[in-house]
């Protein structure tokens, strides 16, 4: 009979991010809780203690389970807290478009970016969206993601975004990794509204949230608040009535510009403000003063080829507890891998490497409401956890491109292991 326990030993540094049970500030940000030479023994799906080998050695019984790390680096999961991981086809075309001087915004506006993907996907079946998407889950597994926050939003139509949050409660249950489902109806008029888009917004609020409610089919709603897609007032519309049916707020703030976004994100109280990319002061006092986590995407930013990132040490200076998510999607952020974020975060947000970490697990899973389940290695949590093929931690920023992991473990299972 298999082994109800696992030891995990000989961890070059293990590390924690044990710590205050909320999300870490300021310099808070860079206090790992990194235990040298360690080692972890977990107890069916969770973890039962974390110390020194020489602590842990005791507690590990004859028919318990070990597992070598050789001398690797462990750490949490990464948890990425804003991504777009349904969806049918890709937009390789406009990509190469991009790269020959057209903007997204210019794609967009001729009928291309969110609404081609939104024409394919209203195409595809429940069974496509999940066949595709299982794919996209083995990426994040294989890059040491073991929870995504997942939004809807490439449907449109009740039925549409339906399919696409069942999907995502579909790829839940059969894949390892672990989804956090979100209803953004609110990604953009669609092409047949856009003459009377007042009436997409109630269809939104009259017919859409209250099923996506009943069904229990998303945790939070999100909007795209943003000049050319929904306006303040529509958001604070669509936001206000999400609220009353028990879900959480994110949003998509200042991407594109300064458009009001993060000051109704804390007006209305939300979880989460993203993105933020032209956030200025005046928005980042109203974060503070709200307690609203910004969710930083730098992949959005390099692969648009901009230069205008989010002013991620303005944040940490004012006492913000940020996040840093992929935004996986196949338009503005075609990544799942949370390396490549941290490698951005530290050349282009100048965050160090521990602040990244940081941000990209324990601060995350606080601004998915799962602070007290994942995103640190505490005893009593889930077992979570990646043995990365380094030693230090600061190695997984600093060699860029290549994939790190070597075993990936959720809830103590092996789901995802390299040749290296
Ligand atoms: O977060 N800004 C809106 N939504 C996505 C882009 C989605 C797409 O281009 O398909 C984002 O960047
Ligand atoms: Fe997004």
């Amino acid at each position: 009979m298999a082994s109800n326990s696992l030891a995990v030993i000989n961890c070059s540094q293990l590390v924690t991010l044990a710590g205050p049970a909320r999300p870490r500030v300021g310099p808070e940000l860079c206090a790992l809780s990194i235990v040298n030479q360690g080692a972890m023994l977990i107890t069916g799906q969770r973890i039962a203690q974390v110390g020194s080998l020489a602590e842990i050695d005791s507690l590990i019984g004859a028919d318990c389970e070990v597992v070598d790390a050789g001398g690797r680096m462990v750490m949490p999961g990464f948890v990425d807290a804003h991504t777009h991981p349904v969806f049918d086809g890709t937009r390789a075309g406009e990509f190469e478009e991009r790269a020959g001087g057209a903007t997204y915004q210019e794609i967009a506006a001729r009928g291309g970016g969110i609404q081609s993907t939104v024409r394919t996907t209203r195409e595809a079946t429940l069974a496509d969206l999940v066949t595709a998407g299982k794919r996209y889950s083995n990426w994040f597994l294989r890059t040491g993601t073991t929870t995504v926050e997942a939004k809807s939003g490439y449907g449109l139509t009740l039925e549409d975004e339906l399919k696409i949050l069942r999907a995502i409660k579909q790829l839940d249950r059969e894949t390892a990794l672990r989804y956090v489902p979100t209803f953004l109806g609110a990604h953009d008029i669609p092409a047949e509204y856009k003459a009377r888009r007042e009436h997409y917004v109630s269809l939104l609020i009259d017919e859409m949230l209250p099923r996506v409610a009943e069904e229990k089919l998303a945790e939070y709603c999100d909007v795209f608040c943003e000049s050319n897609v929904f306006s303040t007032d529509e958001s604070w519309k669509i936001l206000s009535a999400a609220r009353c049916h028990g879900l959480g707020l994110r949003m998509h703030a200042d991407q594109l510009s300064l458009s009001g976004g993060a000051k109704l994100a804390a007006e209305l109280g939300a979880v989460t403000a993203d993105h933020l990319e032209h956030t200025d002061a005046e928005g980042i006092a109203a974060l503070h003063s709200a307690g609203v986590q910004p969710v930083l995407l730098p992949g959005s930013v390099y692969a648009l080829g901009s230069s205008r990132y989010p002013p991620a040490r303005e944040m940490i200076d004012a006492g913000l507890a940020v996040v840093l998510a992929t935004d996986f999607n196949p338009g503005s952020s075609p990544t799942p891998a949370m390396t490549m974020i941290l490698s951005l975060a530290s050349t282009h947000l100048k965050m160090s490497p521990a602040e990244s970490v940081t941000s990209a697990t324990i601060n995350a899973a606080y601004s998915l409401g799962r602070g007290d389940q994942i995103g640190s290695l505490e005893p009593g949590k889930l077992a979570d956890f990646v043995i990365h093929d380094c030693s230090d931690y600061r190695e997984l920023a600093y060699f860029f491109g290549i994939e790190h992991p070597w075993k990936v473990f959720a809830g103590g299972t092996l789901v995802s292991h390299s040749r290296n």
